[in-house]
C-alpha cells in the first residue's frame, strides 16, 4: 500500500519513513529540501534496504501538489510533517509560517479528499497547550492562546482538518508531540539542525563534542525540583512507530471519530539540569554551561498523560531518556566523524 509522507527526509519525518518500510508500505516522500539533506534517502536505504520514492516538490505550490495526486491517485494514506518549525523565527517572520504551514496543509487536504481514501496523520505538538494547569497534560485539556506564529499554525491546522473532515471523506489522527530527541540507533538517520541549535539536546550533543563552546541554561527561577524547565522529552523511534500505529488504526477503519486527538509522550517530566545530568552520565562527556535569563514564550513545565495514546490508540513509548541522548551522543559523534 502507497503512503505519502510530505517533509519525509526531516528529522521526525525519516524516522518515521523506516517505520513505515518496516511494516512493509511502499513509501514516496515529498520534501523541498528547505531543512532536510538528500543524502538522508542514503541513511534510510542503509537501515531499510529500500530506497524510498522522493519527488522533490514545494507544497506551497499549488499545480505541483496537484500534479503529484495526479501521479500518485493510488495512495492509501499522508502523513504531513512538512512545516517550518522553529518558535523563534516564527516571532519575526509570521507571513513564511503562514504560508508554509498553511497553504500547504490546504492543498495536500484539497487533493487528497478527491482519492478513493483520505487517511491523514498530521504532525502537531504540545505547544497548543501552551502552559497547561495541570499535569500530566491530557488530550482534553484546553487549548491556550498560542504563544508564537508556529504554534499558531498547529492550532489552526487542527482546526483546518476538523471542519474539512466534518463534510469530506477525510479521516484523521492529530499526533500533539512532547519534546522528540535522539535518532535511529543505526546512527544512520539523526537530527541535522542547520546552524546554532535551538532546542535543548542537539545544543548539549554539539557542546560535548566541542563545536559550542558552552550551553546556556534558560533560567533556573522557575518553580520546579531545580529551577530550570521540565519537559517530556520522547524518542525520536518511539515517536515514529506511533505514526505507523496511527495509520494502520485508520486504513482498519478502527478510528472511534473522524479526527481523533493523542498526546505523544513518555508521561514522564525532566528538568533540563536532569538533562544535562543524564547525558554526561551515558556519554562520559562533562557539558559546560551558565545559567543566562530566562528565554521569551518558555513554560515552566509540559509533560504527557499518556493514557489515551495507551489504551485506544494502543502505543507506548519503550525507550528511555538515557536512550534517546545515547543515540543522540552516538549520532553526532558519526556526523562529526
Ligand atoms: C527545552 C528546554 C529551554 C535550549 C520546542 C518547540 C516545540 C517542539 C520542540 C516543534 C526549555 C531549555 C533549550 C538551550 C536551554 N518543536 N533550553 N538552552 O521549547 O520545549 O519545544 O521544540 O514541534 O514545538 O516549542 O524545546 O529543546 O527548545 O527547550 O536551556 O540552548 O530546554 O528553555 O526549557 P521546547 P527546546
Amino acid at each position: 500500500m502507497k503512503v505519502v509522507v510530505t517533509g519525509g527526509l526531516g528529522f521526525i519525518g525519516s524516522h518515521t519513513v523506516v517505520e513505515l518500510q518496516n511494516q512493509g508500505f511502499e513509501v514516496v516522500v515529498i520534501d523541498n529540501l528547505s531543512n532536510a539533506s538528500i543524502s538522508v534517502l542514503d541513511g534510510i536505504e542503509k537501515i531499510t534496504g529500500k530506497k524510498p520514492f522522493f519527488e522533490n516538490i514545494d507544497l506551497r505550490e499549488k499545480g505541483s501538489v496537484q500534479n503529484f495526486f495526479q501521479k500518485h491517485s493510488d495512495t492509501v494514506g499522508l502523513i504531513h510533517f512538512a512545516a517550518s518549525k522553529a518558535v523563534g523565527e516564527s516571532v519575526g517572520n509570521p507571513l513564511l509560517y503562514y504560508e508554509n504551514n498553511i497553504n500547504t496543509l490546504v492543498y495536500v487536504l484539497q487533493e487528497l479528499i478527491a482519492l478513493p481514501q483520505a487517511n491523514f496523520i498530521f504532525s502537531s505538538s504540545c505547544t497548543v497547550y501552551g502552559q497547561a494547569e495541570t499535569m500530566p497534560i491530557t488530550e482534553d485539556a484546553s487549548v491556550q492562546p498560542a504563544m508564537s506564529p508556529y504554534g499558531n499554525t498547529k492550532q489552526i491546522g487542527e482546526e483546518i482538518i476538523k471542519d474539512v473532515a466534518r463534510v469530506t471523506n477525510l479521516s484523521s489522527v492529530l499526533l500533539r508531540y512532547f519534546n522528540p530527541i535522539g535518532a535511529h540507533p543505526s546512527a544512520e538517520i539523526g537530527e541535522l539542525p542547520l546552524g546554532v541549535p535551538q532546542n535543548l539536546v542537539p545544543f548539549i550533543t554539539q557542546a560535548a563534542i566541542g563545536l559550542r563552546k558552552e550551553l546556556s541554561v534558560f533560567g533556573n527561577d522557575y518553580p520546579t525540583v531545580d529551577g530550570t524547565c521540565i519537559r517530556d522529552y520522547i524518542h525520536v523511534v518511539d515517536l515514529a512507530k506511533a505514526h505507523v500505529v496511527a495509520l494502520q488504526r485508520l486504513l482498519d477503519k478502527q478510528n472511534l471519530e473522524k479526527v481523533e486527538t493523542f498526546n505523544l509522550g513518555t508521561g514522564t517530566g525532566s528538568s533540563v539540569l536532569e538533562v544535562i545530568h543524564a547525558f554526561e552520565k551515558i556519554s562520559g562527556q562533562k557539558v559546560q554551561y551558565k545559567i543566562v535569563d530566562r528565554r521569551e514564550g518558555d513554560v515552566v513545565q509540559a509533560y504527557a498523560n499518556t493514557d489515551k495514546a495507551r489504551e485506544i490508540l494502543g502505543w507506548n513509548t519503550e525507550l528511555s531518556l538515557e536512550d534517546a541522548l545515547a543515540s543522540a551522543w552516538k549520532w553526532e559523534q558519526k556526523v562529526r566523524s
